[in-house]
């Protein structure tokens, strides 16, 4: 199967429209075994995704270990890896974004990825405060010249601190949060990153699960799952879980979007296609746990655009049971 290609920003890169998020094969989604770790990330690449995205602190490290393992034994082309910086600092504050804290971060991640130099690293939803630091910006450029980046960007939490991100001549990317339950980057954010030719990576594409339809009331999540310790925001940002949408919201919402999927469609391809339908997305980025998810995120590159009707149906269920509580806190 060939899935789409689209640019990556001013990168010269061509992204697979479907990549990889590579968070729950590190740790904060319950138990994945080392074996079913790989796997999930083999049936990526052999379905022909691009791009992987990572962080240093999925798993502590554990998640950039692994894609160096499948790397490794992986004689197909080389996808672009996408890691980040900055959680590891604590505490997580502005000052902690120094020139040499950030060429620690960066030479721990060459060395678990087993690279010389690292393909994109984004600033990992730093203090808003960072966005007014010009210098933490110079001190990624100073990482480029010296070789150990090839590109730079930022994993944000908020659409103002995206468009503040992008002034910045050197961030080529932007990670947000952008599902059928996150309209709102939609609106202004994306005409300004076209402008600017800068990529966009949406992350959080299923709502953590929720926008697959197979979640209930009774669905249960293990101790170490945010999905369980998160739901409140305790440990990280809540829009991180769950786009931030109160659960039973969340559910009624799907039983809406149930009746729209067309015949023999799941419903976490439809969400993805939904996605792929703002052409200022360059990447959707679905974690998967296993080889059958992997595959069937993959398979969304593939399906047919969603007709107008559809587009209306789920902006007028945005509006009216999702976008009071999500649109202006993010
Ligand atoms: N601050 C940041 O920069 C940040 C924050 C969050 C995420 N991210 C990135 O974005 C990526 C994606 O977001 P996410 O992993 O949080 O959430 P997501 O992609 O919305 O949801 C992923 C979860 O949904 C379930 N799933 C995936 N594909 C499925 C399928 N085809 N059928 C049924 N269930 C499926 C899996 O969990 P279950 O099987 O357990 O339900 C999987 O772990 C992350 O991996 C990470 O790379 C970055």
């Amino acid at each position: 199967m060939t899935l789409h290609t689209r640019p990556f920003g001013r990168t010269g890169w061509n992204v697979t429209d479907i990549g990889f998020g590579a968070w729950a094969i590190g740790g904060s989604w319950g138990d994945v075994n080392e074996a079913q770790a790989k796997d999930a990330l083999r049936a990526a690449l052999e379905a022909g995704i691009n791009f992987i995205d990572t962080a240093d602190v999925y798993g502590d490290g554990r998640s950039e270990r692994i894609i160096r393992e499948v790397l490794k034994d992986w004689d197909g082309p080389r996808p672009i890896v996408a890691t980040k910086a900055g959680r590891r600092l604590s505490p997580h504050v502005a000052d902690g974004y120094t020139r040499a804290n950030l060429e620690g971060f960066v030479d721990r991640s060459l060395k678990n990825l087993g690279v010389e130099a690292l393909d994109l690293v984004q600033l990992h939803c730093p203090p808003t405060e960072v966005y007014q630091r010009p210098e933490v910006f110079e001190a990624l450029d100073g990482l480029v010249a010296a070789g150990k980046i090839r590109h730079y960007g930022v994993s944000v939490e908020k659409i103002e601190e995206a468009l503040k991100a992008i002034e910045y001549p050197g961030v080529e990317s932007i990670q947000i949060i952008y599902n059928i339950f996150r309209q709102r980057p939609a609106e202004v954010f994306f005409r300004e990153a076209k402008n600017r030719k800068v990529a966009v990576i949406a992350r959080v594409p299923l709502a953590s699960g929720l926008l697959t339809g197979k979640l209930n009331r009774n669905s249960q999540f293990a101790a170490d799952d945010h999905r369980n310790f998160n739901r409140h925001g305790a440990a990280f940002d809540v829009g991180e879980t769950f786009s931030g949408v109160p659960y039973e919201v969340a559910l009624e919402a799907v039983e809406t979007i149930r009746p729209l999927l067309p015949v023999g469609t799941s419903m976490a391809t439809f969400a993805l296609r939904w996605i792929l339908m703002a052409d200022a997305v360059s990447v959707a980025i679905p974690g998967a746990k296993s080889r059958v998810q992997a595959q069937a995120n993959a398979a969304a590159s593939r399906l047919a655009s969603l007709p107008p009707e559809t587009m209306q149906a789920l902006r007028s269920l945005y509006e009216q049971k999702i976008a009071r509580h999500v649109h202006h806190r993010w």
